[in-house]
């Protein structure tokens, strides 16, 4: 009964982004909302046929394990089925093909592509080249915009509603690809922002222009201690050794901030502390145990969030 109830909606994705979802910035408030309540509905449909003879390609060009994995078990558990690689290694890129041709190839297999490559402009160079809706699962240094979703379903369904909220966005801000896309998105809402890191790596100046322009109300701060006790959220990122040039540059910062149980007893009842992972050094081990430590639990969101993303693209 459900499942009828939820494939009779109206999609609004497969219609409004049929290139697919490349950048949070296709998403104004209401889009964001809607496919918010699409993914709560999700939350409760465990297995559907909704997807079923649909196949999604799944292509890989970087390390992956939540990501690459929640888009497969969405699929299958939407009835669907999975096509795809896990490194750029085993296909023909290796051999010297342009995405551009793989792209053109891989359509014919497949009813949608989700993509992560090192390349900040790839998933959007997939796309127009693609006839297929295109998923960008991370490109390089640039954007995430499913996993900024699925943060924003693990807030709203743990904590509450945006509006309001004093939300910390702590780490590699230069970098870090799932950290634009949330700030992205948290731009339609009245949130208070605070964009925490070492010098070295705040939010590089194109981002905050953009952010600027969608009149977002943020401050740059390093010190996370000094408004630990205010904070709603805060949502803690790895520092992202691999897109450093200088391997000595990352060595100064990799330890700058260390999140210790400790810091726990500074924090409002209901603070909750998320993080995309993987987890390096950055969230001490003994903080995992409390009730405010959700990154584990962030996680399974990442289902009812993709899987609603892929039904709007995909239904028939
Ligand atoms: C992130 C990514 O790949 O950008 N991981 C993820 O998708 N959950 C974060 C990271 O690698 O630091």
């Amino acid at each position: 009964m459900l499942i009828k109830t939820y494939s009779r909606r109206i999609k609004m994705f497969s219609k409004k982004f049929p290139e697919g979802i490349i950048s949070a910035k296709q998403f104004d408030r209401e889009d964001v909302e809607y496919i918010l309540s699409k993914g709560r509905e999700m939350i409760s449909i465990k297995n559907s046929d909704l997807l079923k003879g649909k196949i999604l390609a799944t292509l890989f060009f970087e390390p992956s394990t939540r990501t690459r994995l929640s888009f497969e078990s969405s699929m299958y558990r939407l009835g669907g089925n999975v096509i795809g690689f896990h490194s750029g290694d085993v296909s023909s890129i290796k051999k010297g093909e342009s995405i551009a041709d793989t792209i053109r190839t891989v359509e014919n297999y497949s009813d949608c592509i989700v993509i992560r490559h090192p390349l900040e402009g790839a998933a959007r160079m997939a796309a127009k080249f693609a006839k297929i809706p295109v998923i960008n699962a991370g490109s390089g240094s640039g954007e995430h915009p499913t996993q900024a979703l699925l943060d924003l379903l693990t807030i709203t369904e743990e904590v509450g509603a945006l509006d309001g909220l004093n939300i910390g966005i702590m780490g590699d801000l230069k970098y870090g690809r799932t950290v634009h896309s949330l700030a992205i998105l948290l731009s339609n809402f009245n949130v208070n922002t605070y964009f925490i890191s070492p010098v070295e790596l705040k939010m590089r100046n194109r981002d905050k222009d953009s952010l600027r322009q969608r009149q977002m109300n943020y401050k740059e701060i390093t010190n996370f201690r000094k408004i630990l006790n205010t904070l709603d959220v805060l949502y803690m990122t790895r520092i992202q050794k691999e897109r450093f040039i200088d391997l000595e540059e990352y060595e100064k910062v990799k330890d700058f901030y260390i999140f210790r149980e400790n810091d726990l007893n500074d924090t409002k009842d209901n603070f909750r502390l998320l993080h995309p992972l993987p987890r390096i050094t950055e969230i001490s081990p003994d903080v995992d145990k409390s009730n405010k430590s959700i990154y584990f639990k962030q996680t399974s969101f990442g289902i009812p969030m993709r899987k609603a993303i892929l039904a709007e693209l995909m239904q028939d």
